[in-house]
């Protein structure tokens, strides 16, 4: 069976590489893997390769950043050549970003199966990019290979049959619980001169929070009282970076005593971040689930989450742009009034083996 993986954007490769490595061991399949190229930046993509060992793109499309019409556009094509000459069996794509999307569109069209792995979850908030990417990419695979029990159902109630829905778990969580010594050994907190739990630790990139002034600027204000409390290590997104010198607000976050800023860390860093926070503040999906497993407390700064596991039975909350409210958790943390939460089921670092295991059982 000719499989073919896609990678696009950063946490795409976290979810690859597990799977890459339980494929590499199957007799059954040949496994290539495909870089679309949505990011291009060593920090953003080519350090998580070296660092998970994710084996070199057998393929890359090089597209780059783009309008999201053009940049889907830019991967349909040049994802469709690579499908006329190679003839994939099978085309396996992760998440929900542009290129998840874009390569699922191309293989239906040509009656090639597409296996979704994250199928199901929803923050039924079609203002964001990725709720779009997700439904469309649901709608059309064949294989539909959920994370968790509420995204079964979302499927259910969309209309797709058990049959071809497979409850895997969490394989953003296999590479976690994989890498934990590497994790807890990097020096990251000596190198920005913190301590462990004397930290928050912040990330922010979603277009509702930082494509407008007056969201960004609510989170600032937050930030601006928060960090009289405690310090915040602040990795900064090209998209956030690029935002922040646009609307004039880098004088502000200059400003701040307490905030540190860096460039977008590699895994290991960044999970030993997570590990020792005191806690974390962010709009991303993957970062409410590591928190989740680490039980570090979470506010999540969006009004909705596509993970709503993390808050029922993990330590997230949501708090949207709301300043009161985001500061109002953050003093509840220091405060040391905050759930414990629990890892949810399946979240056991044997998600891509499983997954493996359906595609061997594919009747193709
Ligand atoms: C994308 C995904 C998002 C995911 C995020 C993780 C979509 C719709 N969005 O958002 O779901 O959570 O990745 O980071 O697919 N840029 C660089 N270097 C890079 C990549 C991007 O400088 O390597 C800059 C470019 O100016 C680009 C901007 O960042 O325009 C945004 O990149 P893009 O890939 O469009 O979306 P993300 O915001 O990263």
């Amino acid at each position: 069976m000719k499989v073919v993986n896609i990678v696009g954007a950063r946490p795409n490769f976290v979810k690859i590489a597990p799977l890459m490595h339980a494929m590499e061991a199957s007799t059954k399949m040949e496994a290539v893997l495909v870089h679309t190229g949505q990011h291009y930046d060593y920090n953003m993509s080519e350090s998580f390769f070296k660092e998970l060992q994710i084996p070199e793109p057998d393929v890359y499309l090089n597209v780059g950043s783009d309008t999201h019409g053009k940049q889907v556009a830019k991967i349909m094509k040049k994802f469709d050549d690579f499908c006329e000459e190679y003839q994939p069996d099978l085309v396996v794509v992760v998440g929900d970003v542009n290129s998840t999307m874009a390569c699922s569109l191309v293989a239906t069209k040509r009656h090639i199966k597409v296996a979704h792995i994250e199928a199901g979850i929803r923050s039924y908030d079609r203002g964001m990019p990725e709720e779009v990417n997700r439904i469309v990419t649901d709608s059309i695979a064949d294989l539909l290979l959920p994370p968790s029990q509420d995204a079964v159902e979302n499927l259910i109630k969309e209309g797709h049959t058990t049959d071809q829905i497979q409850l895997v778990g969490n394989i953003m969580i296999d590479t976690l619980l994989k890498n934990q010594q590497k994790i807890l050994a990097s020096n990251i907190l000596q190198m920005l001169n913190v301590l462990p739990k004397e930290y928050a630790l912040l990330t922010l990139h979603r277009p509702s929070n930082v494509d407008n002034t007056e969201s960004l600027g609510n989170i600032i204000d937050a930030l601006e009282v928060i960090q009289e409390n405690i310090h915040i290590v602040f990795p900064v997104h090209p998209r956030t970076k690029k935002k922040i010198e646009e609307f004039g607000l880098m004088s502000r976050i200059n400003q701040m005593e307490n905030i540190v800023l860096t460039e977008p860390l590699g895994y290991f860093d960044f999970g030993k971040l997570v590990y020792d926070a005191k806690f974390v503040m962010t709009d991303s999906g993957g970062i409410q689930e590591e928190t989740t497993v680490y039980q570090t407390p979470c506010i999540t700064i969006r009004e909705n989450t596509e993970r709503p596991v993390t808050v029922l039975e993990g330590t997230n909350e949501l708090a949207g742009d709301d300043k009161v409210k985001i500061i109002d958790f953050a003093n509840q943390i220091l405060d040391g009034k905050w759930k414990k939460g629990i890892v949810p089921e399946l979240w056991d670092g044997k998600t891509a083996e499983r997954i493996v295991n359906v595609f061997e059982n594919l009747k193709i």
